[in-house]
């Protein structure tokens, strides 16, 4: 949670150069506490009794009457699916269909005349419960399955920081804005990362954030898409360091991330270290007893010994050499 307080700050300026200025700022205040009491699975839906009496609810066609320009662009949306019948299979029922399965029966909102305390607006409420609202169709595929546990929840961000039903600035997902934008809002050490001499080309546009992590959460450390110690992840697109070598070299059991940082250095090859034998000295000590082998006495650390990877080139594993001297 290093980063938590400047995550915080950048996070509040990322709301006030939102369009929700005054009502945003002050749910910030809810999410926080909000966040601080809920830190476990939170499953809002079950606490909220959703109303199934169809007598409740008036249809997108009446609300249509009156917000005409909301519902002339959500007719627009992928969302209109839920107004037509043939496109429901599971969710039939009128709770769940069209404006209302946002926002809840209108009847008494339409009845007072567009009396706002008589619908739910998502204003002012806690990101659980908005969340818990999108939740209810999406939480049943495999990619939002996991938001209820994710570090983004337990830290008070809503599906609606990220996306939006009604004023989507991109073409695809409702997005508010386009990554990695969107998640430098409040992710500014990342940004700086990738920034760095060596690095992988998010910002260029050749590598995503979610080829890596779920922004929607994961069963792994980090939201990753796989393998908590990183491998997995890597070997999506670097296929070749996986093997099976008949020479492993053991170090990746920790993970590439014991040699590499995953989003940028000012090492080369993304290196930890900025010079190759201190990485591996880190590890093969001389003087070791127990653990990896020391390096060989004749390893007189001369400049000849330096770059360990000159002799021992094929550092992620061989098939031919115990010592990774040939691939
Ligand atoms: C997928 C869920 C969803 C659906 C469907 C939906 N809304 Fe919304 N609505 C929201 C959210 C979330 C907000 C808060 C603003 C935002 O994030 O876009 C909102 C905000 C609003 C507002 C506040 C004013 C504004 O422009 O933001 C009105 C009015 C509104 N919705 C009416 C409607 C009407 C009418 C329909 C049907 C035509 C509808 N909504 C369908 C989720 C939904
Ligand atoms: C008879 C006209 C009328 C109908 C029909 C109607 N509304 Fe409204 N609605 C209003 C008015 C008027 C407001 C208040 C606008 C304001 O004060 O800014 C409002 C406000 C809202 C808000 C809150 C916006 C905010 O800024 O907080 C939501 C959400 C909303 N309506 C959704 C719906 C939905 C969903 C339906 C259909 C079930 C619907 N409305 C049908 C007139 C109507
Ligand atoms: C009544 C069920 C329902 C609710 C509630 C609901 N959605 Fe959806 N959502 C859908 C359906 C159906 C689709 C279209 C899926 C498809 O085409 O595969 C969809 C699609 C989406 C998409 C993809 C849009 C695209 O252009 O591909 C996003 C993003 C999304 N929803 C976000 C939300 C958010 C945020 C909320 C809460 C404010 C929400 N949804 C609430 C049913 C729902
Ligand atoms: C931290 C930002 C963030 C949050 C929070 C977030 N999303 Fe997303 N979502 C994204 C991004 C980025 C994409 C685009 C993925 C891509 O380009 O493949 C996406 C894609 C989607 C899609 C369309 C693609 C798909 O996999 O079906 C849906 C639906 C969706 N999100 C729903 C939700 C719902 C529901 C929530 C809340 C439970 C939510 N999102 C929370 C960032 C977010
Ligand atoms: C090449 C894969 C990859 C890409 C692309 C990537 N990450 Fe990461 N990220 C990782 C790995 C692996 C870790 C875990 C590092 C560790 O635990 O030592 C991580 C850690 C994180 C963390 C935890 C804190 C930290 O800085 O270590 C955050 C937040 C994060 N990434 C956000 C992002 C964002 C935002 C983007 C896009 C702008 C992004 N990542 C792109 C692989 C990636
Ligand atoms: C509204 C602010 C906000 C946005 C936008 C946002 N995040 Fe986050 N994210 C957070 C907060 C707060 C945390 C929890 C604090 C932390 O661990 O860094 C977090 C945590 C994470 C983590 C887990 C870090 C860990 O330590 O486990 C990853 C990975 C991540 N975000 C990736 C993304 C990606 C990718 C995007 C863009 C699609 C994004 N975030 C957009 C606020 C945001
Ligand atoms: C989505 C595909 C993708 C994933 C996932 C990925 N990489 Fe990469 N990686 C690339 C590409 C493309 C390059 C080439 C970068 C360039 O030319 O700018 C690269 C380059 C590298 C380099 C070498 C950079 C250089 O200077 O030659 C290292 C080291 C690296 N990646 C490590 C990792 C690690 C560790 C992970 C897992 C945390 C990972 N990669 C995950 C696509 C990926
Ligand atoms: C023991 C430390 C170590 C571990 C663990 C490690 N690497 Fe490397 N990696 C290196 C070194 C050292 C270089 C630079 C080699 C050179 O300069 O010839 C390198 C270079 C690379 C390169 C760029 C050059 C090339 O050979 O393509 C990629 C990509 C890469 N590593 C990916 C990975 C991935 C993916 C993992 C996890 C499976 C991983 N590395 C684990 C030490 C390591
Ligand atoms: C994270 C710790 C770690 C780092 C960093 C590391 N290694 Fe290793 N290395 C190991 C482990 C563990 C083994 C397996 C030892 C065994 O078989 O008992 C190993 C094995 C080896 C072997 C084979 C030795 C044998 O007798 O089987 C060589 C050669 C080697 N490493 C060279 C390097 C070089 C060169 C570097 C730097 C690029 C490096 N290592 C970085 C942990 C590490
Ligand atoms: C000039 C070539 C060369 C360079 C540079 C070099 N080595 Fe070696 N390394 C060797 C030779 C030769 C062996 C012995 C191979 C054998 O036993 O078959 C060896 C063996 C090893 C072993 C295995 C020891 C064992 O007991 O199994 C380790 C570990 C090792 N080197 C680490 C390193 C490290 C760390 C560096 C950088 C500081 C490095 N090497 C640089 C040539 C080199």
């Amino acid at each position: 949670m290093k980063y938590s307080r400047e995550l915080r700050v950048s996070y509040i300026a990322a709301l006030l150069v939102s369009l929700w200025v005054v009502p945003r700022a002050h749910s910030g205040d809810d999410k926080s506490k909000s966040a601080r009491q809920t830190k476990t699975k939170t499953d809002q839906t079950k606490q909220y009794a959703w109303p199934t009496d169809p007598t409740l609810y008036v249809g997108s066609d009446t609300c249509k009457t009156c917000h005409e320009d909301l519902y002339a662009h959500f007719a627009t949306t992928a969302h209109f699916a839920t107004t037509m019948d043939a496109k429901l299979d599971a969710h039939k029922g009128v709770e769940w269909h069209g404006c209302e399965a946002c926002h809840g029966p209108g009847k008494e909102h339409v009845e007072g005349g567009g009396d706002k305390s008589k619908i739910f607006t998502f204003k002012n409420a806690t990101p659980q419960e908005t969340s818990a609202r999108c939740l209810r169709c999406h939480e049943y595929t495999e990619e939002h399955g996991n938001y209820d546990r994710s570090m983004h929840l337990a830290n008070g961000v809503a599906c609606i920081d990220c996306h939006s039903p009604h004023h989507a600035q991109e073409s695809q997902y409702l997005m508010k804005a386009k990554s990695p934008d969107l998640c430098y809002t409040c992710h500014m050490s990342v940004r700086a990362e990738l920034s760095r001499p060596f690095h992988h080309r998010v910002n260029e546009g050749l590598v995503q954030c979610n080829d890596c992590h779920s922004p929607h959460g994961t069963f792994r450390p980090r939201q990753l898409r796989t393998d908590g110690a990183g491998d997995e992840v890597c070997y999506k697109c670097h296929t070749e360091k996986q093997g099976p070598f008949v020479y492993q070299h053991e170090a990746k059991i920790e993970g590439c991330a014991a040699c590499h940082t995953p989003h940028g250095s000012t090492n080369q090859r993304l290196l930890k270290q900025n010079q190759v034998n201190f990485l591996c000295i880190s590890c093969h000590s001389q003087a070791a007893t127990a653990g990896p082998p020391g390096t060989p006495s004749f390893h007189d650390q001369s400049t000849k010994y330096q770059s360990c990877t000159l002799c021992h080139v094929a550092i992620h594993g061989s098939n031919t050499s115990r010592v990774f001297f040939t691939p």
